[in-house]
């Protein structure tokens, strides 16, 4: 669908936020907190970002972008290239960072640019008259979007800042805040690789399914390798349950890549693991999971093919 850029703000050092409304000024379909859009950018780029208003709002969606100079190229596109006024194309929202919003209470952690579904939850919850508290990371004030919102109103009581500036030393002491899990308390984080992996470390002990992350970013991508995820080694084949055409997965190619090499048609977008668009059933194989995504329970017969792989010398099937 098409939406028309409202309103682009500077919200932080090198983060704009832009307000996205329809063209005809009525309502856009519902989403709900932690739910993600794919933008349609200039030069055919596609890339997901998180809305961050509150979910109750149906007039308008709100995406925060930090401008990445050493990125991939999408955030220097909506930075440089995208104005007030222009259409851009958007998909309907998706989410894989669905909030239970029936628990006691809730532990929100959201480092740099990972504000952005955070945000959402946390509006959400003061909607619903949870019980939360939000620690926002950033390296310094002037980089923390939204500050000035989250230190007022009904946020002000809920959310701790903290800056440390750049440094490891620094950093939120993720020990002494996840060292007890209390009964009912579900976790929700969001932010840069290493903050992701502390806060996983840290919270080990917590029960499963209180535990629930985003990755803010694409994974790092291998060297040498084609596609925008990186590939574990090893080759395998993939066999077409419709049509018993089998496809050879070299080591250094994605599923996605072979399978369009042999003729097959495969939907992605970011190809890096984190939306979602190239999600197929699986009848049988040995997957090795390499996406961000994907539940326990969706692993068991769904699989990522722009990213994940199967076990080498073995066979997959796949459900198309
Ligand atoms: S294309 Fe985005 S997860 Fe595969």
């Amino acid at each position: 669908m098409h939406v028309i850029v409202n309103q682009i703000s500077r919200i932080a050092q090198d983060i704009n936020a832009l307000e996205l409304v329809h063209p005809a000024g009525i309502d856009l379909p519902a989403f709900q907190a932690g739910a993600h859009i794919d933008i349609h950018l200039p030069d055919g780029y596609i890339r997901q970002y998180s809305l961050c208003n509150n979910p109750d709002e149906r007039h308008r969606y709100q995406i925060a972008v930090l401008h990445e100079r050493t990125g991939r190229g999408g955030s220097t596109r909506i930075h440089e290239k995208i104005q007030e006024g222009d259409t851009v194309e958007i998909s309907e929202p998706r989410n894989h960072f669905i909030l239970d919003e029936g628990a006691d209470r809730y532990l929100l952690i959201a480092g740099g640019i990972g504000i952005t579904p955070i945000k959402a939850m946390a509006e959400r919850l003061h909607s619903i008259g949870a019980n939360y508290t939000m620690y926002y990371c950033a390296q310094r004030p002037e980089r923390a979007a939204f500050r000035e919102k989250l230190s007022s109103g009904h946020f002000r009581d809920r959310v701790v800042f903290h800056y440390d500036e750049g440094s490891r030393e620094n950093q939120l002491d993720l020990q002494s805040i996840l060292k007890q899990h209390q009964p009912g308390t579900q976790l929700y984080f969001c932010g840069p690789h290493g903050l992701i992996k502390a806060i996983n470390e840290n919270a080990q002990h917590w029960p499963k399914g209180t535990v629930h992350y985003e990755l803010f970013g694409a994974p790092t991508v291998s060297q040498g390798m084609t596609g925008a995820a990186s590939v574990a080694a090893g080759s395998f084949s993939v066999q077409i349950s419709s049509t018993g055409q089998i496809v050879e997965i070299p080591a250094h190619q994605s599923i996605v890549e072979s399978l369009r090499s042999a003729g097959v048609e495969c939907e992605t977008s970011c190809e890096a693991g984190v939306c979602g668009t190239c999600q197929t059933r699986y009848l049988s194989g040995e997957v090795d999971h390499q996406d961000l995504i994907l539940s326990e329970a969706d692993r068991q017969d769904q699989i990522l093919i722009c990213c994940s792989r199967a076990k080498p010398g073995s066979m997959l099937v796949l459900d198309i």
